[in-house]
């Protein structure tokens, strides 16, 4: 069974196929509206969302199926004390796949060991957001043309931004790839996706803390909200919080052909005087998610409906004595056993959620 839990479960042919399905379907709506009649998809979202919940309906709707679901865990038997496991067997037998967004990190991974039917993660706490992945890249395509040789420039919250995390491993398969990393010393990317993602595929990458000395030099700005939900110290979230705002005299040195994206919601990051601005992309984005998710749930349940055996990306190693360190975890939070992934360079690390171990 195929899941999309990581960007790494799609190969790079696959993700370009779905963005290039995506824009079919974007060309030829009428085409595609009942290609999934009889469907239904759960949306099981024990995390807030606006756009990627409403996005996966009207995308399921839009492909002539049904939708059910909840959007607050305690309205189901989750308040009873059910796990995600146990939900997902349970709701696998009245629906054909399932969108799951959980503020523990690893449950989609957890929950597609044990599913009869696909699982998507839809946001898994501050780990990976695969579809806003696909929607950042036909985002991309559609604004510039092209996803090779361009240079991101990642700006706000690069340590719990789940949204940067999942599309620097998809763009660092792409040729001429170049990150510029811009964050304050306390909201830097983890190391696990410097090394083991950028380093390990010959990315050029770079730290900075100024927005106003690089942006000239970026064919996108991907801003970032500073993610409130995830600190444990709120102190310092007021301390970082306007760390970056985009306005209209830092786009004057952009590029003229720069791309802004955001994966939204916003807070203060971007200046509204700049949603006027020709380059601000970011509300086209949101519509460019339902088009990819379309396409997604049309490939997983026709990969389903044929039996595609899945890529052998999230293969356990045998170890014993390791516990994972990182608290907001599957296997901290739920009687899940510990599994643990062996990095070429030597490090173990969290199969749940990649958090390092030793
Ligand atoms: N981009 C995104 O995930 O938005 P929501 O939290 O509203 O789904």
């Amino acid at each position: 069974m195929r899941h999309l839990t990581d960007p790494t479960d799609l190969t790079r042919k696959e993700t370009d196929d779905i963005v290039a399905l995506a824009l079919d379907i974007i060309a030829n709506r009428q085409k595609y509206s009942e290609v999934c009649k009889g469907k239904k998809l759960a949306t099981l979202f024990y995390e807030p969302s606006t756009r990627t919940r409403l996005s996966f309906t009207s995308a399921m709707m839009e492909l002539g199926g049904n939708v059910l679901g909840f959007s607050d865990a305690n309205s189901s038997s989750v308040s009873k004390g059910e796990t995600v496991e146990d939900t997902v067997r349970v709701v696998g037998n009245f629906v054909d796949i399932i969108a799951m967004r959980h503020h523990i990190e690893g449950a989609p991974l957890d929950a597609s060991l044990v599913s009869l039917v696909p699982i998507i993660n839809a946001g898994d706490g501050a780990h990976a957001h695969p579809t806003q992945t696909l929607t950042d890249l036909l985002t991309i395509t559609r604004e510039l043309g092209h996803l090779d040789n361009l240079t991101i420039g990642f700006c706000g919250d690069l340590l719990y931004g789940r949204t940067v995390h999942s599309l620097i491993k998809a763009m660092s398969r792409y040729e001429g790839t170049k990150f510029v990393l811009i964050a304050p010393d306390e909201l830097r990317l983890p190391d696990y996706i410097k090394h083991d993602v950028c380093e390990k595929n010959g990315i050029e990458y770079r730290e900075v803390s100024s927005l106003e000395d690089v942006i000239g030099e970026l064919d996108i700005l991907y801003m970032t909200r500073v993610q409130q939900e995830r600190f444990a110290d709120k102190a310092e979230y007021e301390r970082v919080k306007d760390c970056y705002i985009l306005d209209t005299e830092k786009m004057a040195l952009a590029k003229e052909k720069m791309a802004v994206l955001h994966p939204l919601p916003r807070v203060n990051e971007i200046a509204k005087a700049v949603d006027a601005d020709p380059r601000a992309a970011y509300f086209r984005q949101v519509g460019n998610g339902k088009f990819v998710r379309m396409a997604l749930m049309y490939t997983l349940l026709k990969w389903a409906e044929e039996g595609a055996a899945p890529l052998e990306n999230h293969k356990a190693v045998e170890v014993e004595g390791l516990t994972c360190p990182n608290r907001k975890c599957i296997c901290n939070n739920e009687n899940v056993e510990p599994k643990f992934h062996i990095t070429d360079s030597g490090v173990y690390r969290c199969l749940y959620c990649d958090t390092k171990v030793k």
